[in-house]
C-alpha cells in the first residue's frame, strides 16, 4: 500500500510573518528571519509551515489585502527570498504551505485600478462585485465582517462589495478571467516548489447570484460565519447569501486537478467558517480540498461534553468523505487559548492540556508561532492597534495575538530582530521568562513540554489509525483510546483517579490521580 500523504498526520505551524523573526532590523517580521529559525521548527518537531501572507499589500489588513500575488511585499523580502526559504525548508524536512487569498483583492491589484477608472458596465468593473444604488441605498444590507456596510460608493455613484475592508473589494468568481487568474497564480507557486495551500475565506467566493438581502432579525448585529475573531462566530443557523454557496466547489474540483499534476502530495487546506459539520465536509469531498480547519474545537468551551461532541460530530463528518480530521486551537484571528482558558496559571494548564488532547487525536493539527511558549493574548494600547476591525469599529481587534515572538534576552524586543529598536507592536515588559531562549534552558516549561509532546507522537500518529473510542470516566473527563494511547483529559475542579498505564506524556504532574485541568497520555 502507499504511504498516507504526508498532511494527513502532520503538525503543522503557523507563521504569521511580520511577527516571527526580524531578519532586516526594520521592527517587521520577513522572509528571511524565518529562514534563519528553520532549525528552531525543526527542534520543535513540527512536520509543516503555513505562511500568513507575504505578497505585495499595502498592508491594510497585514497582507490579507494582495496587491500582486506574484511578488513578495519589499517589507518581507525577495522572491529570492521566497526560493531560499522553500529550499531550506525542504533541507529541514519541512514542507511549506503558503496562503492564497482568491475572495478579494487589495484596492491596489491592477485590476481593481483598472475598475475604478474604466466606469460602469465596463469589463473590468464585471472582475469585482460593482452594483448601481437602489433608492439612493447601498445594493443589498450585507454588513462587512470588520463592522460597518460590505458596501463602498465610488465617485460615479456606483458601489463595490466588500465583505471585508473597504480596501479588500470582492472578487466576482461568475467571471471566467478571475478563476483563469487563480489558476495562473497556483501554478506560480507549485513550479516554486510550495506544498500546498492555506485557501482564505474558502467558503466566500461565490454569493447568491442575485445579490439579495440577508434575512436577519432587527438586532443582530456582527454577520456570522465570519473569520475575524472568535466574538465575531457563532456557529447556528442563520442566512447566509454571502457565504457557502453550492457553485464554489466547482472553483475546487478546478484547483484539486491543477495540483494532482504535480509532483508530491500537494495539498490545500480550506479556511471555511461554515455551519456545520456536514457543510465542512462538503469542502474535503475527495476530488476538493486535502482538508478543512476545524473551528469547531477552537470555538469549544472548557468542557469535557463540548469536546467530545466536536469530537464526535467531526469525525462523523468526514468519515464518509475519507477526509482526514484536523484540530486547531490558537490562530491569527483569534484570542490565544492560554487566556480564552481564564489566562494566569489556570489558563497555561488547561491550555497545555486541550493541546495534548488534541495532538492524540486522528489526523492532522495545527499550532500557532507563540503558543509553545505559553504566551497569552496581549492587550495593546489603542496607540499601536492596526487591525481594521478596531478601526472601523472601535473593538480591541485582533492585535493582540499578533505581538512579535521573543526569541531571547532580558528585555524587548527580546531578540525579535537585530539591535534593540522596538518592533512594530510594542512586546510585554514580563515576557524575560518566555522567551525561545529562557524556556529552552528549563525543562518544565511549556516549550519543552511542546517538544516531548510532538516527539511522543511521533510514535504513535501515523500508525494508530483514525478510529478513537470514547470511554466513560465521568462527566467531567474526556477519555478516549487511539491504538496504543489512552488519552484522559479532566475538565472538573477534582483530581480523578487514572485508569492503569505507564504515563507516555502528562501537560502537568499527575501521580494515580489525574489534577483538575490536567491531561495524560497513557500506555
Ligand atoms: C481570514 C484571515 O484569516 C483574516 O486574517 C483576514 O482578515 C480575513 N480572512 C480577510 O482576508
Amino acid at each position: 500500500m502507499d504511504a498516507p500523504e504526508w498532511w494527513r498526520n502532520a503538525v503543522t505551524y503557523q507563521i504569521y510573518p511580520r511577527s516571527f523573526a526580524d531578519g532586516s532590523g526594520d521592527g517587521v517580521g520577513d522572509l528571511p528571519g524565518v529562514t534563519a529559525r528553520l532549525p528552531y521548527l525543526r527542534d520543535l518537531g513540527v512536520d509543516a509551515i503555513w505562511l500568513s501572507p507575504f505578497y505585495t499589500s499595502p498592508q491594510r489588513d497585514h497582507g490579507y489585502d494582495v496587491a500582486d500575488y506574484r511578488d513578495i511585499d519589499p517589507l518581507f523580502g525577495t522572491l529570492a527570498d521566497a526560493d531560499e526559504l522553500v529550499e531550506r525548508a525542504h533541507e529541514h524536512g519541512l514542507k511549506l504551505i503558503v496562503d492564497l487569498v482568491p475572495n478579494h483583492t487589495s484596492e491596489e491589484h491592477v485590476w481593481f485600478q483598472a475598475a475604478l477608472a474604466a466606469g460602469p458596465g465596463s469589463p473590468e468593473r464585471a472582475r469585482y462585485l460593482f452594483r448601481d444604488s437602489v433608492d439612493d441605498n447601498p445594493p443589498n444590507n450585507w454588513k462587512s465582517v470588520f463592522g460597518g456596510p460590505a458596501w463602498t460608493q465610488v465617485p460615479d455613484g456606483q458601489w463595490y462589495l466588500h465583505l471585508f475592508d473597504s480596501s479588500q473589494p470582492d472578487l466576482d468568481w461568475r467571471n471566467p478571467e478571475v478563476g483563469d487568474m487563480f489558476v495562473d497564480v497556483l501554478r506560480f507557486w507549485l513550479d516554486r516548489g510550495v506544498d500546498g495551500f492555506r485557501v482564505d475565506v474558502a467558503h466566500g467566493l461565490f454569493k447568491v447570484e442575485t445579490l439579495r438581502d440577508q434575512v436577519r432579525a432587527e438586532a443582530e448585529e456582527p454577520v456570522r460565519g465570519a473569520s475575524a475573531g472568535e466574538s465575531m462566530v457563532e456557529l447556528t443557523e442563520v442566512d447566509e447569501p454571502m457565504w457557502d454557496q453550492p457553485e464554489v466547489h466547482e472553483v475546487y474540483r478546478r484547483w484539486h486537478e491543477v495540483l494532482a499534476k504535480y509532483e508530491g502530495d500537494r495539498m490545500m487546506v480550506a479556511e471555511a467558517w461554515t455551519q456545520t459539520p456536514e457543510s465542512m465536509a462538503r469542502y474535503v469531498r475527495p476530488d476538493e480540498f486535502s482538508q478543512a480547519f476545524n473551528f469547531a474545537w477552537l470555538l469549544a468551551p472548557w468542557s469535557a461534553q463540548a469536546f467530545s461532541d466536536v469530537i464526535t460530530g467531526t469525525l462523523a463528518a468526514v468519515e464518509p468523505v475519507d477526509a482526514s480530521p484536523t484540530w486547531v486551537l490558537s490562530n491569527h484571528d483569534v484570542v490565544r487559548h492560554t487566556t480564552r482558558y481564564g489566562g494566569g496559571a489556570a489558563g497555561l494548564a488547561r491550555a497545555k492540556a486541550a493541546t495534548l488532547t488534541m495532538l492524540a487525536l486522528p489526523g492532522s493539527a495545527y499550532v500557532y508561532q507563540g503558543e509553545e511558549l505559553g504566551l497569552e493574548q496581549v492587550e495593546v494600547e489603542p496607540e499601536f492597534r492596526q487591525d481594521p476591525l478596531w478601526v472601523r469599529t472601535g473593538e480591541p481587534g485582533r492585535d493582540g495575538c499578533r505581538v512579535p515572538i521573543p526569541w531571547s534576552g532580558t528585555a524587548a524586543p527580546y531578540g525579535f530582530g537585530p539591535g534593540t529598536g522596538q518592533p512594530w507592536i510594542p512586546q510585554p515588559d514580563d515576557w524575560a521568562e518566555l522567551t525561545v531562549e529562557a524556556e529552552s534552558a528549563d525543562p518544565d516549561s511549556t516549550l519543552s513540554f511542546y517538544r516531548a509532546a510532538l516527539a511522543a507522537r511521533r510514535t504513535f500518529a501515523t500508525t494508530a489509525g483514525d478510529d478513537i473510542e470514547l470511554l466513560d470516566l465521568g462527566d467531567d473527563v474526556l477519555a478516549f483510546r487511539r491504538g496504543p494511547v489512552t488519552v484522559v483529559l479532566n475538565c472538573g475542579a477534582e483530581p480523578v483517579a487514572l485508569p492503569s498505564g505507564e504515563v507516555l506524556m502528562a501537560s502537568g504532574p499527575v501521580d494515580t490521580e489525574l489534577p483538575a485541568d490536567t491531561a495524560v497520555w497513557l500506555t
